[in-house]
């Protein structure tokens, strides 16, 4: 039987050439990866958001690279064919060139990832030139980026103010010309977004930047509804996922406690 292969880089920009969109998911686990190569989403990123909505902490800068390895084993297991790319974890890019190296270098060696995934743009052009220009292939993600919490006052829309936009689009360009071949654009104004993405040969990725995207992620568990916790404006819920869970689960409980589970069938006889 003919091997199906993997999606690549090409493939994607081919994507773009032809006016086609491009879809990523962002998920942390096996099966929810198997579910999305079965239905054909492009891309997985495994996402530093994981340390919100897998192990419920409050923001994205406690998850270490041992972490982001661990998880982008099990994704590449359910989904072989799908272009993976990793977000390198807060701290594991940022000091040097040569730690971003050693640190991106170690997870497309150790998962079978096709990309990282830095947070930054002109502060980090250098880092990106060094990584493309020996085989590591850099997504970047500007507008609200996750890793600068602090800094940016929490989560919000950047790129209204004539100043921020301007920022943007340096940031941008500096990201582009260091060889990044996509940039995931976070809640920025969706005019800006259009610019950006007709401006280049990049491809863009949009979360709360409008349909001019190329294309557009979202959180596994916010699209099927299992994260209730925060439920920003640009999430689309295609699944009540949590009520449904606890539907079952509620289910169950009163089966166990009535004895009404398990049944004869689901039991061996002697
Ligand atoms: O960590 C993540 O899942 C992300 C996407 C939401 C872009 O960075």
């Amino acid at each position: 039987m003919a091997q199906i292969a993997k999606k690549t880089i090409r493939y994607l920009q081919g994507k773009k050439e032809k006016g086609e969109k491009i879809t990523m998911v962002s998920t942390y686990d096996y099966i929810s990866a198997k579910l999305c190569e079965e239905v054909g989403i492009d891309c997985i990123l495994v996402g530093d958001s994981l340390g919100m909505v897998f192990q419920g902490l409050d923001s994205t800068l406690p998850v270490t690279l041992e972490e982001m390895i661990y998880h982008t084993k099990a994704v590449r297991r359910g989904a072989p064919r799908t272009f993976i790319i990793v977000d390198m974890p807060f701290m594991s890019y940022q000091e040097s060139p040569e730690v971003a190296l050693r640190n991106c270098g170690r997870v497309l060696k150790e998962t079978g990832a096709q990309a990282v995934k830095l947070e930054g743009g002109e502060e980090i052009a250098q880092t990106v030139e060094k990584l493309t220009s020996l085989g590591i292939p850099v997504v970047g993600h500007i507008g609200f980026t996750p890793q600068f919490i602090h800094s940016l006052s929490g989560p919000r829309v950047v790129g209204k103010l004539q100043s921020e936009a301007q920022k943007l689009r340096k940031d941008f360009k500096a990201l582009e010309s260091a060889g990044a071949f996509m940039i995931v654009l976070e809640s920025i104004p969706r005019e800006l977004a259009k610019e950006l993405t007709e401006s280049s040969s990049a491809i863009t990725i949009g979360i709360g930047a409008g349909k001019f995207c190329d294309g557009q992620v979202l959180v596994f568990h916010d699209l099927v509804g299992l994260y209730e916790e925060i439920k920003p404006r640009f999430v689309r819920r295609y699944l009540e996922g949590a009520k449904l869970f606890r539907e079952a689960l509620h289910k169950f409980k009163i089966e166990v406690e009535e004895g009404l589970f398990p049944s004869e069938e689901e039991s061996y006889g002697a």
